[in-house]
């Protein structure tokens, strides 16, 4: 296991990040530059972060992880860009800048985050294709791809978007609160844990234990990102405040009030750490990020 602190894994993936993204032809270059935009805007790259580290805990090769960490950070970047358009939250700033379709357009903001979401698995099966020869390397691989492509779509990310959206405008119950925050945002972060798990050959345990920490985790990040919505500050986070309330969404501050969402994000930031005690300093890096990640809805 490395040593690695946040920045060294999140430097790494910054390297490579327009380098694994496929060549476009240059009569379609838009979709090139378009997807550039959003990529290199910034973002905290919590998910490739996560999965790097989580490839790194179990004795796997970082290095060799990076096409699947760069491949989550072009997912998450899609669903961004979509969770932005008119058509779903209407936002007009992201990452400190004019969100795509406000630059490139609402057609090609959408054709930019199909082409990212494609960019994934074209990144993922190029990588698997040069381990043909090499059955246990090229397993670990397709179980990562399973992982991404699961919590990415249908049974995770997608899914939770369209419970939010539905959620508009409505007072939904605390069970359809929970299941939206699992899904549009607990998913694609315990996608991106499992998928480095996979990649550096975890044991059973290891993967449960890890599992249930980015559940926690998750969880308190979406109700951390409820809490800024109200009191963050809009320069840090590179977006505006007050949209959930304007839309009328589905938050745990709604339901619950904000004194009793900042005991949530403390109680699941406790429960993150707690899972992982039996590893004591070897689970340094995920004790220290859950804390600095509840640190943000205080
Ligand atoms: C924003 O995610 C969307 C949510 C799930 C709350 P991040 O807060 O990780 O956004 P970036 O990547 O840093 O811009
Ligand atoms: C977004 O949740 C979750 C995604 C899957 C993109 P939000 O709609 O609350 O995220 P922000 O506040 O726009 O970043
Ligand atoms: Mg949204
Ligand atoms: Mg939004
Ligand atoms: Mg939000």
């Amino acid at each position: 296991m490395n040593d690695y602190k946040f920045d060294d894994y999140k430097n790494l993936v910054e390297d490579y990040l327009l380098d694994f993204l496929p060549k476009v032809d240059h009569k379609s270059i838009v979709l090139y530059q378009s997807m550039k935009y959003s990529l290199t805007a910034g973002g905290k790259r919590i998910r490739p972060v996560l999965l790097l580290a989580a490839c790194d805990f179990v004795g796997g090769d970082i290095k060799a992880a990076l096409p699947y960490a760069c491949a989550i950070e072009y997912i998450h970047t899609y669903s961004l860009i979509h969770d932005d358009l008119p058509a779903m939250d209407n936002d007009d700033l992201r990452r400190g800048i004019p969100t795509n379709h406000k630059v490139f357009g609402d057609a090609m903001a959408i054709l930019a985050g199909d082409g990212l979401l494609s960019a994934a698995f074209d990144v993922i099966n190029k990588d698997m294709m040069m381990y043909f020869d090499e059955p246990e390397m090229l397993i670990r691989r397709v179980k990562a791809s399973y992982e991404i492509g699961k919590y990415s779509g249908c049974r995770g990310m997608v899914a939770g978007q369209v419970a939010d959206i539905d959620s508009e405008n409505k007072q939904c119950s605390k069970e359809m609160l929970e299941y939206i925050h699992l899904n549009k945002t607990a998913a694609l972060i315990t996608g991106s844990v499992r998928a480095g798990a996979q990649l550096g050959g975890a044991s059973a345990e290891d993967l449960q234990n890890l599992t249930e920490y980015s559940e926690n985790l998750g969880l308190a990040f979406q109700i951390a990102d409820d809490i800024l919505d109200i009191v963050g500050d809009e320069k840090e986070m590179g977006k505006k405040k007050g949209v959930d309330a304007e839309k009328h969404k589905s938050t745990y501050p709604a339901l619950y009030g904000l004194e009793e969402s900042k005991r949530r994000l403390a109680e699941l930031t406790d429960n993150a750490i707690e899972i992982l005690a039996p590893y004591y300093d070897n689970a340094e890096f995920f004790v220290n990020l859950a804390r600095a990640l509840a640190k943000r809805g205080k």
